[in-house]
């Protein structure tokens, strides 16, 4: 069943230099209990478009589409009363998410009280409980620190903890692991799928990093300049991927091994987000561009489920 649903999505921020395109036209259908990625290169909307799930976009920002639900509420109404009861986010930096001066017990508590209708007792234990569900090995010990006691592993932990103690069951994950060492950051991987399959939970990961695509999504959605431009199961993105920016940045993937590869640069840059886009906003730099492909915009091509945009033919991709 899909829990989100969301059609030609776009965020426009005015400036006094002129509207930012920050998300110019994304879909994303996501099922629940589903690991859905968001990939792209730097600057192509993609926290943009969680933040406008999360209700948290700039002020003066218009969002317009022609779906944006989440388990049937309109989000253009109803995203600030869903975030921190059915939408959580876990962002890049866990220490900016916690707060520096409280304890973690005092933090896990300020969020259970305001969500849960129990007793203190009952809530110190429900704190612990949803610690060790994260993995933290001595939960009792933790709700003692402080965050700069915890590593930056522990510290994304709590915070994945305190988004299950809101009652949160679709998680907005914004390159959760950039921050962290190689090995630190496959383990919160393998945490969100654990409490996935345990909780049922819905996950869109954002990442700018194809190997946390290949170990954690199920599904993945290409953005370019604001647009999703493919979206299919991961296997065939990966494999037989339809749009020649999805090859690019498979082909510029360091050969260092799966661990560790981060998008290296593909030649040239995305448009800026202040232009007009007329055609394929790839055009400039595909290497498989066509006169037609600067002019017009390109239609959907298909292999079942999997979608992408392109003036080639689905046998040339
Ligand atoms: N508050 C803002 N004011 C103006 N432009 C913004 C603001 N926030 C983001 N942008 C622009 O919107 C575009 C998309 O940004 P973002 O969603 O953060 O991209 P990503 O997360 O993919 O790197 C970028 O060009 C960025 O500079
Ligand atoms: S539409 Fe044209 S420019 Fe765009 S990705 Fe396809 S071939 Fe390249
Ligand atoms: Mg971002």
């Amino acid at each position: 069943m899909t829990l989100l649903d969301v059609r030609n999505l776009a965020v426009s921020i005015p400036t006094p230099e002129g509207d930012v395109h920050a998300v110019r036209s994304v879909d994303l259908q996501i099922a629940r209990g589903e690991i859905h990625g968001v990939i792209g290169e730097s600057g192509c909307g993609k926290t943009m478009t969680g933040m406008a799930m999360l209700g948290l976009v700039p002020q003066g920002a218009r969002i317009t589409a022609d779906r944006f639900h989440f388990d049937g509420e309109d989000l253009r109404e109803n995203a600030a009363h869903l975030r921190g009861r059915r939408i959580g986010l876990i962002s890049q930096d866990p220490a900016a998410a916690l707060n520096p001066v409280l304890s973690i017990a005092r933090q896990m508590d300020d969020v259970l009280r305001a969500h849960r209708d129990m007793p203190r007792q009952a809530r110190h234990a429900e704190a612990a409980a949803l610690l060790a569900a994260t993995g933290l090995p001595d939960p009792e010990k933790v709700l003692k620190s402080y965050p700069h006691q915890l590593s930056g592993g522990m510290q994304q932990r709590v915070v994945i903890a305190q988004a299950l103690a809101t009652g949160a069951d679709f998680l907005i994950a914004d390159e959760p692991t950039t921050a962290l060492d190689v090995s630190v950051g496959a383990q919160v991987l393998a945490l969100l799928r654990r409490l996935v399959s345990e909780r049922g939970l819905t996950v869109l990961m954002i990442t700018h990093d194809m190997d946390v695509i290949a170990e954690a999504c199920d599904r993945a959605t290409v953005l370019y300049a604001g647009r999703s431009v493919e979206t299919g199961p991961v296997d065939d993105v990966l494999q037989r991927p339809g749009h020649p920016y999805t090859r690019a940045l498979l082909a510029a993937l360091p050969d260092a091994g799966p661990h560790g590869a981060r998008l290296a640069a593909i030649e040239g840059s995305i448009p800026p987000p202040r232009s007009r886009i007329a055609g394929c906003a790839f055009a400039p730099r595909c290497p498989q561009a066509m006169p037609v492909c600067a002019t017009t915009s390109p239609p959907e091509r298909n292999r079942a489920i999997h979608r992408w945009l392109c003036h080639l033919p689905e046998d040339a991709a």
